[in-house]
């Protein structure tokens, strides 16, 4: 392939990206997004490979990698659960980080390319050493999220003490040995160097995520997202590839409007979650978090009985969370809401930003079970209408239709909006016990007065359910 055919092509899979993203903006657009993607992704990689970059003798071990690594990613894709996505996704990340770093090596190494002037060598140095710092930040730090949300690491955050001034010295390291790293005229000092701060990179990496705790998990997801974006846009500057230049920075801005959303849905400070310490493992049935501990009656209810309550409502509200991905509910849900909406009752369904344990989550179930998505609300768009709706079901949600994020001052969740369903006539939540949820902190929600439980698999009880207004 001509030079100009690669760089043509390049452009070509610039804009397919920029089409995709746009398209993945919304539930209708995002098959169209996704298929953009691919085939910006394959031109992508056929313009490189057959490119002038790529020399014939080099084309072969390429075409082993490609194999490889592409056998490894559909093996992954599927043999992975939905709820297993978000540490796919972590683990995907240190590998951008990783690639990263290694490009930075080779390139540091590659002594082939002849730079006209001083000034280009050190420009190009500059962006090894940048490149090889994030990608090592985004390694490091991705390996611990997948560690975290796979439970192979505990959510709990780990508080160094004088932990910011820990990462302040390594900072002002990773600067001093940048200076001398640019001044220096041996390759073999230059490597040292240049090994030193990938440490100090790594560790710093391991000491962020770790100091983050569980509850922030999401935006550090979208944030080591954002992270692999710039790596990538490194690489690109070190290989002198401007694909990869745009896509990492499409990937890096992308990911990083995706945090600052996130942090606004959780009414957390961006710079806050980076300095850790908020937020703890989950799955505890205590108020161990801190803040109040609820009291009061609990009412349990059966499938039957919800079953009527849905038959003789005029307004019904869907809150899926965690759980309905966990139990794979999302099916029967679609049964149940087809029966109520032939019945004549007005059923719509209301998404947290931050429901499940990943971005749109539930949208992604809900779209697998074919449910209109004029019926898929956002938080925002639905909040107001709870006083006016006479069930709000809670299929496996917790943290997300907690009133103590507004009642409660002292709760580790205060401040974070949330689904009000507890304002509608009756709530229903469905989960299996009353474990706290991601976050770890009781739900009053379970107490109120107008709140019943449905205590279950959300499966089994919706199947009872359906069995109920089937009947
Ligand atoms: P959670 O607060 O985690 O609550 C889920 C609930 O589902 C649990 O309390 C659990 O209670 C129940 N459950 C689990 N398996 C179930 C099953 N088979 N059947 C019925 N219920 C089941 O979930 P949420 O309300 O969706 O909130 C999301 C939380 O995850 C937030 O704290 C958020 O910050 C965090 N998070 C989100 C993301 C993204 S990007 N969305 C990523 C990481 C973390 P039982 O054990 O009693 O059944």
């Amino acid at each position: 392939m001509t030079s100009s055919m690669a760089t043509v092509s390049y452009i070509g899979a610039t804009i397919l990206f920029i089409l995709s993203l746009g398209g993945l903006a919304h539930p209708e657009t995002a098959r169209r997004g996704n298929l953009f993607g691919m085939i910006g992704m394959a031109l992508a990689v056929i313009a490189t490979v057959f490119g002038p970059q790529v020399s014939a003798g080099g084309l072969p071990w390429i075409i082993i990698a490609l194999l490889i690594g592409a056998g490894v990613g559909l093996y992954a894709a599927k043999k992975v659960q939905m709820t297993q996505m978000p540490e796919l996704v972590a683990l995907m990340h240190s590998l951008v980080g990783l690639a990263a770093c290694l490009v930075g090596f080779a390139s540091y190494i590659d002594t082939s390319t002849v730079f006209p002037t001083a000034a280009e060598k050190t420009i190009h140095e500059v962006e090894i050493y940048i490149g090889i710092f994030i990608g090592a930040v985004t390694f490091s730090g991705s390996l611990i999220a997948f560690g975290k949300l796979s439970g192979k690491i505990g959510g709990k955050p780990l508080l160094l003490p004088a932990r910011h001034i820990l990462n302040l010295v390594g900072l002002v390291l990773v600067i001093l040995l940048g200076n001398w790293f640019l001044n220096t005229h041996s390759t073999g000092v230059g490597m040292t160097l240049l090994l030193l701060m990938t440490v100090i990179a790594l560790a710093f990496g391991v000491h962020m995520v770790m100091a983050i705790g569980g509850a922030d998990m999401p935006v550090v997801v979208s944030m080591l997202n954002s992270y692999s974006g710039w790596a990538a846009a490194a690489t690109g500057f070190m290989l002198s590839n401007d694909l990869l230049i745009v896509v990492g920075a499409l990937v890096g801005s992308s990911g990083a409007i995706l945090s600052y959303i996130m942090c606004r849905a959780m009414n957390r400070n961006f710079l806050s979650v980076i300095a850790g310490g908020f937020g703890t493992g989950g799955g505890a049935p205590s108020a161990a978090a801190g803040g109040a501990e609820p009291a009061g009656e609990v009412s349990p209810i059966s499938a039957v009985e919800t079953a009527e309550l849905l038959r003789d409502a005029r307004n019904v509200v869907i809150v899926p969370g965690y759980g309905m991905a966990v139990a794979q509910a999302q099916h029967v849900v679609c049964e149940i809401v087809k029966i109520l909406r032939d019945k004549g009752v007005t059923v719509r369904f209301a998404i947290h930003p931050v429901a499940g344990r990943m971005p749109g989550h539930m949208n992604v179930l809900l779209a697998e079970a074919k449910v209109p998505y004029d019926i898929v609300l956002e938080m925002d768009e639905i909040n107001e209408d709870f006083p006016d709706t006479d069930v709000a079901i809670v299929i496996g949600a917790n943290d997300i239709v907690n009133p103590a994020a507004q009642e409660d001052p002292a709760s580790p969740i205060a401040g974070m909006p949330v689904l009000e369903v507890w304002k509608a006539k009756t709530s229903i939540v469905m989960k299996r016990s009353m474990a706290s949820g991601y976050a770890g902190v009781d739900n009053p929600l379970f107490y109120k007065e107008n709140n019943r439980m449905l205590f279950g698999d959300a499966r089994k009880m919706l199947d009872e359910v359906l069995g109920a207004l089937n009947a």
